[in-house]
């Protein structure tokens, strides 16, 4: 007998996903044995990009999630309630799920993953983070023999479009995410792309699959890109480097018992893999020991893409259900029960990029650099000085320094008459 889904959602990745499994010429074999049983809707009347057999659209959520026919739940609805009380209600009457929606498994992860564990389903997540790029598996399965030193990925779409944007044709942040809402790439409320926390979402699942521990969503440091500046883009240019949203999980402490895991806004050398990402495109680079470096890159987003990974964790199922004998498969099933010690950003040693507008030149840099030798900052550079108008600027880039450090100096250089503002501050890879 054929495996039976229960689709929660017919939108942009539910209609994907319902395309590639109705047309499956040159797809693996097993896909033959997938049943689309029930798909679950708000409206009956809305156009659909899919043709469906009678009966199996429904607006009747709860009954898929109890209808013992249905093996697989399948959550490309997205949002927060009611998808994270139907996924607990479908592993409840033993239902293995697949689902794209990073924002529920950021918040409720532990919740899912403990009740999946006690009733012996598996939870998929392949097209949460990245979309189409193949990377939960790959850290679950393929490098999890690797001891993972740092997670580093270009994982929204829409920051590095309007970043790759600012870039090239020297625009404002706010006109290009005016246009790029206009083309659709960017959401009426860019809020959860644009502060960062999209990103924060992502790397917080990464960091749990490469570091094996549960994450405090909001131990998560999220900043996103709304103050960066064309001109900070101009200056990074002419010093070697492109400003990305970067989100970071890495091994913070040598003992390793303090991760740092965050979103910023980055100075990218641009010999760097991740600076040529541009566009809407993603890339997520894994170090680990023994492997080195390896990239992922592809297409984060989009009914193709992301349908290709939804569509792979059900065949990873359908293999399983196959196949399996007793208990859970432990590289697909989630062993993580303790939660992973983060590191506050303060603890963060990183270099920096800041520009200073100041009032008069003379004298200004000297006294600069006795602030920061106050707090053990050494300057790498004192790059480029330009006029904003009648105030001088000044960028300086750091060697690495400690944040809580770096931010005790700026504290007391605001205090200097020269100093009129320091309108940028960013971290540098
Ligand atoms: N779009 C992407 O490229 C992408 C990429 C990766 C991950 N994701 C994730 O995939 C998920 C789905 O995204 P999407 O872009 O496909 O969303 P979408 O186009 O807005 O589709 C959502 C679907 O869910 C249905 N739905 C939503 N709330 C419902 C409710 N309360 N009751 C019944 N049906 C409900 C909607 O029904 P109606 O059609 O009747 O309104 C619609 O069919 C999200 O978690 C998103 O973060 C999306």
């Amino acid at each position: 007998m054929g495996v039976k889904l229960g689709i929660l959602g017919l939108g942009t990745v539910g209609a994907g996903t319902v395309k590639l499994l109705q047309d499956r010429t040159g797809r693996h074999p097993l896909l033959q044995e997938i049943e689309i049983y029930r798909v679950g809707v708000r409206s009956l009347n809305r156009p659909r990009a899919v043709e469906l057999s009678a009966g199996v659209l429904t607006t009747d959520l709860e009954a898929i999630v109890s209808d013992p026919e249905v093996d697989i739940v399948v959550e490309v609805m997205g949002g927060l309630e009611p998808a994270r009380s139907l996924i607990l209600k479908a592993i409840s009457n033993g239902k293995h799920i697949v689902t794209a929606n990073k924002a529920a498994i950021a918040r409720f992860g532990a919740e899912i993953f403990t009740a999946a564990n006690q009733a012996g389903v598996y939870v998929m997540l392949e097209a949460a983070v990245g979309g189409g790029i193949p990377v939960i598996q790959p850290l679950k399965q393929s490098l999890s023999v690797n001891r993972i030193h740092a997670v580093t990925g270009i994982v929204n779409g829409t920051t590095n479009y309007i970043l790759t944007r600012m870039q090239t044709e020297g625009s404002n942040f706010s006109d290009v995410l005016a246009d790029a809402q206009r083309l659709g790439y960017a959401e009426a409320d860019p809020t959860a792309d644009v502060d960062g926390l999209d990103a924060g979402d992502k790397i917080a699942i990464l960091a749990s699959l490469a570091f094996g521990g549960r994450i405090h969503l909001e131990d998560v440091y999220c900043e996103g890109i709304r103050q960066v500046s064309k001109t900070d883009i101009a200056y990074a240019e002419k010093l070697g480097f492109v400003i990305k949203l970067l989100a970071v999980a890495k091994r913070q402490t040598s003992d390793n018992s303090q991760l740092s895991v965050r979103v910023h806004p980055t100075l990218v050398p641009q010999t760097h893999p991740l600076a040529s990402i541009n566009g809407v495109y993603n890339a997520i680079l894994v170090e680990g020991e023994p492997i080195g470096q390896v990239m992922f890159f592809g297409p984060g987003a989009g009914a193709g893409p992301t349908a290709s990974a939804v569509s792979s964790d059900i065949l990873n199922l359908v293999a399983t259900l196959k196949t399996s004998t007793a208990g859970l498969n432990p590289l697909l099933a989630c062993g993580h029960h303790h939660y992973c010690q983060i590191a506050p950003i303060a603890e963060l040693v990183t270099r920096f990029y800041a520009r200073f507008l100041t009032k008069d030149q003379s004298g200004v840099i000297g006294k600069l650099g006795t602030c920061f030798g106050n707090y053990g900052v050494s300057l790498e550079s004192v790059v480029q000085t330009g006029f904003q108008g009648e105030l001088a600027e000044i960028v300086v880039v750091t060697h690495d320094v400690r944040e809580g450090d770096f931010r005790q100096a700026l504290a007391e250089i605001h205090t200097l008459e020269a100093i009129d503002s320091i309108p940028s501050l960013l971290r540098v890879l």
